[in-house]
């Protein structure tokens, strides 16, 4: 019965399988908001391509403006320099970066403490 297989039903139905399969690998509530939120401009994976933002691989922890070969602006350094990336200070950027460094090119603001909790907590776990 090879040509039932070739039917766009059928194909459809192993297509939906699949993508069953996937999501049974538990993403974290913080994951799937960092891929809604954020992974449009910024990578979490060794050797991506740079994107609008700098990788956050291994953010938490680092120093601020140090990630490999992204140019920041000359406002986020400012703003910025010197400090170190903790839970606390993630907090306060994702609810406003304009705030912590004003004309930094990060557009985004987060209101919902929750969200940003969640998201903070995954990319402890990304390094
Ligand atoms: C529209 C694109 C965009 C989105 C969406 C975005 N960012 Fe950014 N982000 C940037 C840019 C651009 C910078 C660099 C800012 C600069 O140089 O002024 C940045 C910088 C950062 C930094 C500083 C990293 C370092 O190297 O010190 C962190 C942390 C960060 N973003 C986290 C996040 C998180 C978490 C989210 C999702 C909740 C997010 N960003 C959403 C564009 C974005």
């Amino acid at each position: 019965m090879k040509a039932a297989w070739s039917t766009p039903a059928m194909l459809a139905a192993a297509l939906l399988f699949g993508a069953a399969a996937g999501t049974a690998q538990a993403e974290s509530a913080g994951e799937k908001l960092f891929k809604q939120q954020c992974a449009a401009c910024h990578a979490v994976t060794k050797d991506a391509p740079i994107g609008a933002g700098p990788n956050l691989l291994g953010v938490l922890g680092k120093e601020a403006g140090k990630m490999d070969g992204y140019r920041y602006s000359a406002e986020f350094k400012k703003g910025l320099e010197g400090q170190k990336w903790t839970p606390e200070l993630l907090e306060a950027w994702l609810t406003d970066p304009q705030a912590l460094a004003s004309g930094t090119y990060m557009m985004y603001k987060q209101n919902d403490a929750a969200v940003r909790k969640s998201i903070i907590e995954y990319l402890a776990t990304v390094k």
